[in-house]
């Protein structure tokens, strides 16, 4: 089978596939044939400099998400033919993740689509649903426990993420910031329902008073701690900030000390997506399709050898949506 494999750090157009033996069946995994998966920025992370890192089993296959048909199964819970989706976990990084075309995956980590997915989405559609639609549904309703009465800023809000918690928050109904650097995104992000759009330079809590003069209520910053503190400036009293991304390329915050950090009555929260399970899974496709929410897909591959392309369109800064590989449509 063909696969991409990661020896060492390099630059995206360095990414080759390779012919390497389909995985066997083990005990506690499942033999999963990759139908598509979706490019993240994690993966570009772990390629550009992660991988040299102690945490990771080199070479590797990447790719932290995936949706699937079960090929070869152990375990009675999963049997030949069902459609699966899988993410995170270790999955890319370790042990071999989604740019193959076989995966052999630990149970714990696939999950069945089920119902009437298929007559309503596409393979690609469904494709962009695992690990985005899971941050972003985690941090606006597990994280942020977004209403209706709320008005939510999205910080990073060209992203696919950004994008994703646009379309989830409209079908809730609160009013809606959301930003980008670039003045010509402004229109699509209109167009897609955002109540008003800000171009970040970092610092937004002017702009965020001038609309909204006792601040927002919720924040969703994807562009990470380079921003946060300006974040807690936008943000009303009681409001919830959630930090989900790192898309300002700062991992951390130096020496950081809460008491003079945090502003007082004002609350920060995190998501993760290493923890996915079968009824969050659930929770999310039906809320997609019962809401009729469109994927925010930017681009579509047909084949492993297109990864340099997906993964330089990434870097790019330029999708603005999700990128997916396609192999092979659903049966
Ligand atoms: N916590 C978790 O478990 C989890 C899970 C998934 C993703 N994430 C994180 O969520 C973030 C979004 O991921 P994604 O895949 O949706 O990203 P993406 O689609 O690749 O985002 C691309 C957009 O981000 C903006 N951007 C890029 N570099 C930036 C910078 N230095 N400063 C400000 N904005 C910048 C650009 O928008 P403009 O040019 O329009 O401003 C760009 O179009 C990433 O940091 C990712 O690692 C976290």
């Amino acid at each position: 089978m063909k696969a991409v494999i990661l020896k060492r750090t390099c630059e995206a157009n360095e990414l080759v596939t390779s012919e390497i033996n389909i995985p066997k069946i083990k005990e506690g995994y499942v033999l999963v044939k990759i139908n598509a998966f979706g490019i993240n920025r994690s993966e570009i992370i772990l390629r550009q400099y992660e991988a040299d890192e102690d945490h990771i089993t080199l070479p590797i296959v990447p790719g932290i998400e995936c949706v699937g048909t079960i090929i070869e199964s152990l375990s009675d819970d999963f049997k030949k033919g069902d459609r699966i989706v899988s993410l995170m976990g270790g999955m890319g990084r370790s042990f071999n993740g989604s740019y193959e075309e076989y995966a052999l995956l630990p149970t714990k980590n696939v999950f069945k689509i089920k119902g009437k997915l298929w007559n309503s989405l596409s393979t690609e559609e469904i494709a962009a649903i695992p690990e985005t639609y899971f941050t972003a549904f985690g941090s606006l309703f597990e994280c942020l426990m977004l209403n209706s009465d709320d008005v939510l800023l999205i910080r990073g809000g060209s992203s696919a993420t950004g994008l994703t918690a646009l379309a989830l928050a409209k079908v809730i109904g609160c009013k809606i910031i959301t930003t980008s650097r670039k003045k010509e995104r402004v229109s699509k992000l209109l167009s897609l329902g955002a109540d008003y759009v800000l171009i970040d330079d970092d610092n937004l809590s002017d702009k965020v008073h001038e609309i909204y003069p006792g601040g927002v209520s919720k924040i969703l910053e994807l562009i990470g701690p380079k921003t946060m503190s300006d974040s807690f400036k936008c943000l009303e009293k009681q409001g919830i900030c959630c930090v989900t991304g790192v898309l300002g390329n700062q991992e951390f915050i130096k020496e950081f000390d809460p008491i003079k950090y945090l502003p007082n009555g004002k609350y920060l929260t995190s998501f993760f997506s290493n923890h996915p399970t079968q009824e969050i899974i659930d929770d999310i496709f039906e809320f997609v399709i019962e809401n009729n929410v469109q994927t925010s897909i930017a681009s579509v591959f047909y084949s492993l050898d297109d990864i340099c392309k997906a993964h330089e369109l990434m870097e790019s800064n330029n999708a603005q949506g999700k990128i997916i590989i396609k192999l092979e449509d659903f049966e």
